[in-house]
């Protein structure tokens, strides 16, 4: 298959670039294509001639986005509208990916399919817009839902909370439950939905559930930290923008499909560490 990969240098990116070997890949890094350019989009897509169109780019700062809701907009909302507009005009297929933050969070046991969004925050509205405007633009669409990722290289919490590990203490929240997803077992999974061509929504994300209090203390143990790690509630820890208290992601949708548990991945993320954080 030809794909055209927007978005390649994020996490995602990078791991879907080394599942996808055997494709014939365009990969086009935010400096190579900006999603939120309508021209350079359709450009891109003429040039490549791709057979889908893989969007892997997003405005990801949860916090900006609070008070940059344009910018979350442009690159989570316009930014899928433009691709699904280039790909269905060129007959590409597209595969979209969205997050656990279109659920408020209220919830108690996992999100499925076909649960009611209802986004407590800008990115995750910005999010929702955009799997929307994948829907109604390119019928053949996937639209991947995954959450808490993280790679050994970027921006993720367990990176972050390594970068702390020399303060007295670590406070982390242990009341917000998620699905961490190690990027390359979530690549793994895009690249087999796309043997299948079903197209529809999916949930992928680490199996199994943890709070973050749950995965600093599994890294820290992991890796021999032995800083203490204070559990705190949400209540002590504000953010501006508001998380979902409990967004556990499971698929009814294609149940063959089904990423190792989280602690695995966390493994491999502490094996393939190379540079000092
Ligand atoms: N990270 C998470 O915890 C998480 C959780 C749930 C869902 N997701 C979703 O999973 C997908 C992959 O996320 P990720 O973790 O790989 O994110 P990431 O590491 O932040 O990568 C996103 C990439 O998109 C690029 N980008 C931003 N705006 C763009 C634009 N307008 N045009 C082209 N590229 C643009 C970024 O470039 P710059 O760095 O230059 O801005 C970055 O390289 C996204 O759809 C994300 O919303 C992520």
């Amino acid at each position: 298959m030809r794909i055209l990969l927007a978005g390649a240098g994020g996490q995602l990116g990078r791991s879907l670039r080394g599942v996808l070997a055997g494709h014939d890949v365009v990969a086009k890094t935010h400096g190579e294509l900006d999603i939120a350019d309508l021209e350079a989009v359709r450009a891109a897509v003429a040039a490549a001639r791709p057979d889908l169109v893989l969007n892997a780019a997003a405005y990801n700062r949860v916090d900006d986005a609070e008070k940059d809701g344009d910018d979350a907009y442009r690159g989570n909302a316009l930014g899928p509208r433009n691709l699904a507009l280039a790909a269905a005009a060129s007959g590409a297929a597209i595969l979209h990916v969205s997050t656990d933050y279109v659920f408020d969070g209220r919830g108690s046991r996992p999100y499925h399919e076909f649960d009611r969004p209802a986004p407590r925050s800008v990115y995750g509205a910005s999010k929702l817009a955009g799997e929307i405007a994948v829907r109604e633009l390119a019928p053949r669409h996937y639209v991947v839902r995954t959450a808490w990722v993280f790679h050994e290289e970027g921006a993720n919490f367990p990176r972050t909370i390594l970068s702390l590990r020399d303060r007295p203490e670590v406070r982390v929240v242990n009341d917000q439950i998620g699905s961490p997803t190690y990027a390359p077992h979530l690549a793994e999974a895009i690249a087999r939905l796309l043997e299948t061509e079903a197209f529809g929504t999916y949930h992928f994300a680490g199996a199994g559930a943890a709070s973050w209090y749950e995965v600093t203390c599994a890294l820290y143990e992991r890796l021999g930290v032995r800083t203490p790690i204070v559990p705190v509630t949400t209540e002590e820890f504000p953010r501006p923008a508001e998380r979902p208290r409990y967004s556990v992601l499971a698929t009814i949708q294609e149940p063959r499909i089904v990423l190792p548990p989280w602690q695995e991945g966390l493994a491999a993320f502490c094996a393939r560490l190379t540079e000092p954080i």
